[in-house]
């Protein structure tokens, strides 16, 4: 049966990690090299299948999403906004997305997480979700995220949110699924003791259930991480490399929506029509020479 599945791009939060970057607009809108930071994690939800997302921001940069995003015709999806008045925890997301979700699956993305490379693993976690489902994968610093423990039979054993001694190095990255029950187990959390409906305490809910699946990403897939100067310069380097060999551009949300169908030929020509003169245009026109 063919699940109906909803995408949510969080990306509201503080930021303050990255002052004086943010101090005007959020980090989600910062540069990854030569798009604003949000194209990736829309790309990624976009090739995973998904036409129907929420942006979720702060009251202070929704409506600058709105300005970049629009209603998200020109790719081909159907985008809509809404505001988180303070970072009160990404399962909050669950709460102000409630009529968006419905009856849906979602998957819900983190605006600062950029993944490369085949998304294979997505679609197919997507196909086969059931309950929720988590990703790991392996890193060096696991205490910087939430981190999983899984048994030898790959069951979930233990999840924990920046764990001092962390029991794996696989981390969570902040790409998750669940069947629409995610609405009123975010209700019905309490904030941690730093203040915020954790995204933790709704795995836990799951695994409590034994409704929680893990997935391993493996190297094949680039999971890269903005969360400091330094590392959101190396996520640029990333990107520029690949683009400069290939010379094929990363998340270039018109021509995702191309390659996927999500756009026609002809509604791509009208989409790209709309683009200021730039080398962002001249790769699109580039696409139809092909
Ligand atoms: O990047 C993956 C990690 O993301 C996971 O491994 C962790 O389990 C998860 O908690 C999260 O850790 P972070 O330390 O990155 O969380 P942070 O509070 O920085 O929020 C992540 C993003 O979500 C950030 O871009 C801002 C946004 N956010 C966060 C909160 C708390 C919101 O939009 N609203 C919020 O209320």
């Amino acid at each position: 049966m063919q699940k109906s599945t909803k995408g949510i791009v969080l990306a509201g939060g503080s930021g303050t990690r990255l002052h004086p970057m943010t101090a005007v607009f959020s980090k989600q809108l910062q540069p990854v090299y030569d798009k604003p930071m949000i194209y990736y994690p829309l790309s990624t939800l976009m090739m995973a299948g998904i036409k129907d997302v929420l942006i979720i921001s702060t009251p202070h940069d929704a409506p600058a999403f709105q300005t970049l995003l629009g209603d998200g015709s020109r790719f081909g999806i159907s985008l809509t906004y809404e505001v988180q008045e303070q970072p009160r925890g990404i399962a909050e997301a669950f709460i102000l997305g409630q009529t968006f979700i419905s009856n849906s699956q979602v998957v819900l993305i983190l605006g600062d997480n950029l993944f490369y490379g085949k998304l294979d693993f997505l679609r197919n976690a997507i196909r086969a979700n059931t309950g929720a489902t988590i990703f790991g994968y392996a890193v060096t610093d696991p205490q910087r995220y939430g981190v999983v423990e899984v048994d030898d039979s790959g069951r979930v054993i233990s999840i924990e949110e920046k764990p001092l001694q962390p029991k794996s190095t696989l981390a969570i990255p902040g790409l998750y699924i669940y069947d629409s029950d995610v609405c009123s187990i975010a209700s019905s959390l309490k904030p941690s003791a730093r203040g915020e409906l954790e995204v933790t305490a709704i795995h836990n809910a799951y695994l409590k259930m034994d409704k929680l699946n893990i997935v391993k990403i493996g190297r094949g897939i680039a999971w890269l991480d903005t969360g400091t100067p330094e590392s959101l310069l190396d996520a640029s380097t990333f990107i520029h490399a690949i683009e400069k060999r290939q010379g094929l551009k990363i998340a270039c949300l018109e021509e995702v929506a191309l390659r996927t169908g999500l756009l026609t030929r002809e509604q791509y020509v009208k989409s790209i029509a709309t683009l200021p003169i730039s080398s962002y245009r001249a790769y699109c026109e580039s696409l139809l020479n092909q």
